[in-house]
């Protein structure tokens, strides 16, 4: 059982650091000026589009942290692998797309909290704790299929399913263990 865990957060990873990331840029002091909401403001339907808590600064820091995350495991693969025979394959397209899609999927799930009345940083149950998990899987899958052709490719070639069921069971604990500690530190509002 442990080394699946460990090889599923191996694969994960790149998702874990792109949406942990944003809360914790959030009080820089030199990025203040780039912690404009991506949805400009704007409303559809007399309701925010995304709200204040989706900022550029979050989006775009996000993304390379979760690039660079995902760098350094494609160096260091070869010897952690000696460890772990079965260690899912990083690679650097492969970073990139659960980096985006942890984002995007965080954006959805704000566009659906907005549609359904939640207020930002109002609780919405798994689905804070797991939109960024499939994004990140959605965003993989797009590269297994239309680059590599094999619409079953994260599943059979890079992950496999038993591991997808361990990213899903265990993330939200993780997810809000690490919000309690931000709201300790007083880089968000709310501890969950
Ligand atoms: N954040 C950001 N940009 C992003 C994502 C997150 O700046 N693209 C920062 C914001 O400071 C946000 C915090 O990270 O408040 C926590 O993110 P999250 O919990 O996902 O957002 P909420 O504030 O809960 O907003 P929402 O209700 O829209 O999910
Ligand atoms: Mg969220």
């Amino acid at each position: 059982m442990y080394p699946m865990i460990v090889e599923a957060l191996w694969f994960i990873l790149p998702a874990y650091v792109a949406n942990s990331i944003p809360v914790n840029v959030s009080k820089i002091k030199f990025l203040k000026k780039y912690g404009k909401p991506i949805d400009g403001g704007r409303k559809w339907l007399g309701v925010r589009i995304l709200g204040d808590g989706k900022t550029w600064r979050g989006l775009i820091t996000g993304i390379i942290a979760g690039i660079l995350i995902g760098i350094i495991q494609v160096i260091i693969q070869p010897s952690v692998k000696s460890y772990l025979p079965y260690l899912p394959r990083m690679t650097i397209p492969l970073a990139v797309m659960l980096s985006i899609g942890a984002l995007v999927g965080d954006m959805v799930a704000s566009f659906i909290k907005r549609r359904t009345g939640f207020k930002t940083g109002d609780p919405a149950p798994l689905l804070d704790q797991l939109d960024f998990v499939f994004g990140a899987f959605f965003f993989a899958w797009l590269w297994s299929c239309f680059i590599e052709g094999r619409w079953q490719g994260v599943f059979e070639d890079m992950i496999g399913y038993d591991r997808f069921f361990v990213i899903v069971i265990i993330t939200p604990a993780i997810h809000l263990f690490g919000n309690f500690i931000a709201w300790i530190w007083k880089l968000k509002k709310q501890p969950w």
